[in-house]
């Protein structure tokens, strides 16, 4: 399970990894490195002809394990088949679990895009290279040092119970730090979206099987499904809308803890908005709704506020971020107290029916699938814009 979320999370950085063993033979590479590199399945020709012709690369990974510390480039000038692309540049050891040297993480960041802004960016801090990707990356590269050292005190003081204290204090502040690291950056690299048709019921499998609720849920977690399976698709990027619906799901299985209920549901927006050009927009809905302990009306002005978390190993960034993608996508994410009665028994939900005047795609209406009966947790609704063949007004 932890394996496949880090690939997950591996797959969905924007920027490019690459591992090779330490005889340099290609053992790994996720997506943004197959596009980077225009290969998907380097062979280990590929990898020889791309150290010989970037031989600045060639050197960093040899002194990397060599001497086993991280090296890094920040501004490098990486050679491919046809072109060059300026990159940042990493290499990291990759170690097995007995301490012996596995092969080396290569991280490579295409800097094109920034170079683009910089020129346009006028001043001497533009020298400086204050990103927030950028200092992300600057943060990474201690904490796995720090945190292996941490878990290494661990074990070394296995019955020493203040030791063990302090070694979790360390080991939960890494994993914070990470966690900020991973939403600044995930963050960052979602500025470019793709613009595909994606059916969202396959997003929302995804995002339940990301979170780890189906197939198969754990006991005591009931999910409802309540999907128009006739939902035109959305044009937009399937991965970035995963990671808006995973960021809900696990807020709503961190509110029910062990028990509880989580129900997605889908529907077509009757009202829709006009366009400059005379068009008919039409939206769809998703509504993630939890039987969990609710928020306070002094949290719920806060939600969407960067940093407002009220969990100890919380970011308090996924609401902002999941509200950023849904917003460059040209709908709607809002929140509503009240949110689905904690029975596994049949729904009691009045599906169509609007509650009352909700003024549809894009504002904070009451829901139309408002739970029959009144109870806490929380009710998070996103609309967005469908792909639609109406031409007239
Ligand atoms: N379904 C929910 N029920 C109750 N409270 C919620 C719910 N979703 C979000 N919240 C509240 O909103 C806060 C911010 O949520 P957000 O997802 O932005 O960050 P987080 O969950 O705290 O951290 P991270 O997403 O990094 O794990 C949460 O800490 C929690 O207090
Ligand atoms: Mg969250």
């Amino acid at each position: 399970m932890r394996i496949t979320v880090w690939r997950d999370v591996l797959d969905s950085l924007g920027d490019a990894i690459l591992v090779l063993s330490a005889d340099l033979e290609p053992a790994a590479l996720n997506p943004a490195a197959e596009t980077l590199l225009g290969v998907s399945k380097p062979s280990s020709g590929f990898i020889h002809e791309l150290l010989g012709r970037n031989d600045w690369l060639a050197r960093m990974i040899a002194s990397c394990l060599k001497s086993g510390q991280n090296l890094s480039d920040p501004d490098a000038e990486l050679i491919l088949n046809r072109r060059s692309v300026a990159v940042r540049a990493e290499a990291s050891l990759l170690m097995k679990e007995d301490g012996r040297i596995r092969g080396v993480v290569i991280l490579l960041q295409d800097l094109s895009h920034q170079k683009s802004t910089e020129r346009t960016v006028e001043g001497s801090a533009a020298g400086l290279r204050l990103s927030p990707a950028g200092l992300a990356h600057e943060v990474k590269n201690p904490l796995t040092g720090i945190k292996g050292a941490g878990e290494l005190l661990a074990a070394m003081f296995r019955n020493d119970a203040r030791a063990q204290g302090y070694c979790n204090v360390i080991l939960e502040g890494v994993d914070r730090i990470a966690a900020l690291v991973e939403q600044v950056l995930a963050f960052s690299s979602n500025q470019r979206l793709a613009a595909q048709p994606v059916n969202i019921h396959r997003v929302l499998h995804q995002a339940l099987k990301m979170a780890g609720l189906y197939p198969n849920c754990p006991a005591g977690i009931t999910v409802k499904q309540l999907f128009d399976p006739s939902l035109p698709e959305v044009i937009g990027d399937a991965g970035a809308l995963e990671r808006v619906f995973l960021n809900l799901i696990r807020n709503a299985i961190e509110a029910i803890g062990p028990r509880g209920t989580i129900m997605l549901s889908t529907r077509m927006e009757t009202q829709f908005r006009m366009t400059a050009e005379g068009r008919r927009r039409h939206f769809l809905r998703v509504e993630v709704s939890d039987s969990g302990k609710g928020i306070s009306d002094e949290e719920l002005a806060q939600l969407f506020t960067p940093f407002f978390t009220t969990k100890p190993q919380g970011t308090g960034l996924g609401l902002v971020i999941s509200q950023r993608i849904v917003t460059l996508h040209g709908g709607n994410l809002w929140a509503e107290r009240g949110g689905v009665a904690a029975t596994d028994g049949h729904a009691d939900y009045n599906r169509g029916d609007r509650a009352s005047g909700s003024d549809g795609a894009g504002s904070s209406g009451p829901a139309a699938m408002t739970p029959a009966t009144t109870s806490p947790g929380m009710t998070f609704k996103v609309t967005l814009p469908v792909r639609t063949d109406s031409p007239e007004a």
